[in-house]
Parts: C-alpha cells; sequence; structure tokens
C-alpha cells in the first residue's frame, strides 16, 4: 500500500463515519452567525470539524490542518502535506433544507491537489478523486468530460454575483445568462464542483470561495480533464479567498473569452 492508498482507506472511514454522526445527531440545532446574519455556523459543523481534525492529529501527527471553523492550524505556506477540510459545506442547506451538504475535504502536497473528497450526507454519496489515477462517483470510474457548445450549458451561478459584484460586469453575466439553456444554483460549492465533474453541469461561477470550498472539488473536476481558475482564468490561491470558475475544457475557455477576460 503506498502512503496516498494508506491517506485514502483512513479518510474515506472517517468521512463516512463523519456523516452517520451527522444523519445521527439527536442534539438541539445551535444556530450562530459569523460575518453576517446569512453567514451560519452550528454545533454539528463544529463537532465534525472536531472529529475529523482529531482523527487526522492522531494517525499523522506530521501532517497539516487547515479547517474553515478554526480547529485546524494557523497555516500560512503550502509546504508538507495539508488537509483543507470543510466539515458542512452548505450549512444554509443544512439548517434550512436539510438536504444538500457536503463533507469536503482536500489533501495537498507542496501545494498540489492530491486527493479530493465530497461525501453528500444525506445521499450517502462519495465523489472522490487521486491526482493522477481518476475520479470516481461511489466506486464507479467518472468518464472524461466531453466538449460542450454554449448555448447547450447548464451553468451552475451563485445569484451573489448578480448583486454584489466584485470585478465582473453583471451586464455581462447577464448576457452570458441569457446564451445558456440554463441556470442552477445549489448552495454547496463543493455539490456544484462535484456536479461538473459528473458533467451534470458543464460550468459553475461564484464570486468569492474559501480554500475549504475548492480544494477538494478542483482535484475532482481536473481529474476528469475540466478546468478550474478564479473568474479571470488565474490560478486558484490556495490560502486566501478566491473567485472560482470551473468548468468543461474548451467551454470553460470560450466562456473566459467571451464574457469575463478582460475585466481584471
Ligand atoms: C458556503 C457554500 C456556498 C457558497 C458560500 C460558502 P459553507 O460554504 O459553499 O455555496 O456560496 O460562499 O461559504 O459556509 O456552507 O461551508
Ligand atoms: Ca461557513
Ligand atoms: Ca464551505
Ligand atoms: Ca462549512
Amino acid at each position: 500500500m503506498d502512503r496516498w492508498e494508506e491517506i485514502n482507506t483512513y479518510a474515506v472511514r472517517w468521512i463516512r463515519e463523519a456523516g452517520e454522526r451527522i444523519l445521527a445527531s439527536q442534539k438541539p440545532l445551535q444556530i450562530e452567525t459569523k460575518s453576517d446574519r446569512n453567514d451560519l455556523v452550528t454545533n454539528i459543523d463544529k463537532e465534525t470539524e472536531q472529529f475529523l481534525i482529531g482523527k487526522i492529529r492522531t494517525t499523522f501527527p506530521d501532517h497539516h490542518i487547515l479547517g474553515e471553523e478554526g480547529f485546524g492550524e494557523d497555516i500560512r505556506d503550502t509546504e508538507g502535506i495539508l488537509w483543507i477540510v470543510d466539515p458542512i459545506d452548505g450549512t444554509v442547506n443544512f439548517v434550512h433544507q436539510k438536504v444538500n451538504f457536503m463533507i469536503s475535504i482536500g489533501v495537498y502536497e507542496n501545494g498540489e491537489g492530491k486527493l479530493g473528497y465530497i461525501y453528500d450526507v444525506v445521499r450517502k454519496e462519495l465523489y472522490f478523486a487521486e491526482k493522477g489515477k481518476g475520479a470516481y462517483f461511489n466506486g464507479e470510474r467518472i468518464p472524461l468530460l466531453a466538449q460542450n457548445r454554449l448555448e447547450d450549458t447548464i451553468l451552475a451561478l451563485n445569484p451573489y454575483c448578480m448583486v454584489e459584484n466584485r470585478g465582473i460586469d453583471p451586464a455581462r453575466l447577464a448576457a452570458l445568462v441569457r446564451d445558456v439553456r440554463g441556470t442552477r444554483s445549489y448552495g454547496s460549492a463543493a455539490l456544484e464542483l462535484a456536479y461538473v465533474a459528473m458533467g451534470r453541469l458543464d460550468a459553475y461561477i461564484t464570486m468569492r470561495l474559501s480554500p475549504w470550498d475548492f480544494a477538494a472539488g478542483k482535484v475532482i473536476v481536473e481529474e476528469v480533464g475540466g478546468v478550474v481558475t478564479d473568474v479571470f482564468g488565474r490560478p486558484l490561491d490556495m490560502l486566501g479567498n478566491s473567485s472560482v470558475f470551473a468548468g468543461k475544457p474548451g467551454l470553460h475557455e470560450e466562456i473566459l473569452k467571451r464574457y469575463l477576460k478582460g475585466q481584471e
């Protein structure tokens, strides 16, 4: 068993166990706000992060951990093996809808994505990829993404892009929305990236994410030939916030050229 296989065996076990704990929890939900009244965190987000980080620390004491809820380390660089953990991606869905929330974990080595896990807790579905070895949905290989015409595109878009926009002219986005076949918004960046990898979505655009939102999804989408950048086509910052634009090969370039580029 190589090093990544060993890490993978543990990671899958812990993620499924964390999912079971979330589903089985009988505790009353304690909901707090973070940066604003729509930015929610619950006791279950915190407990799940503590559970996962506890396992990682005990088993791999020399690995580094970045966690959304702050139970990891204060990470300043990407040296060594770094676990990037989002215990619940889609907390607003978790609180209000009880569906479409994910456990999302990326494992990076010296800044390069090696393993990505997105676990759909309610559906008990696992999206996984290992760099260079393909992407899998519940253990079945996900096929490489095919080309897609702009007019046949299903685009996931965080509607927030239209109201408070950091950089892209909303009129350009409106033109894109008009030109594609349909738009969707699921409220979980990890799920949206997983859907891009599956070809259920052809592209996804959002204006501000943190590394824990996209660390896993980037590995999975790239492993099926998709492209993941910021909205101007630049590489994502693994230690800071970025806009994110993921899409099928070809289509990513076309959308970038026709609607997004030149505004940075
Ligand atoms: C959020 C979700 C959401 C995205 C937000 C994220 P959280 O993550 O991914 O889809 O639009 O920007 O913060 O807070 O539920 O883990
Ligand atoms: Ca959050
Ligand atoms: Ca998140
Ligand atoms: Ca979260």
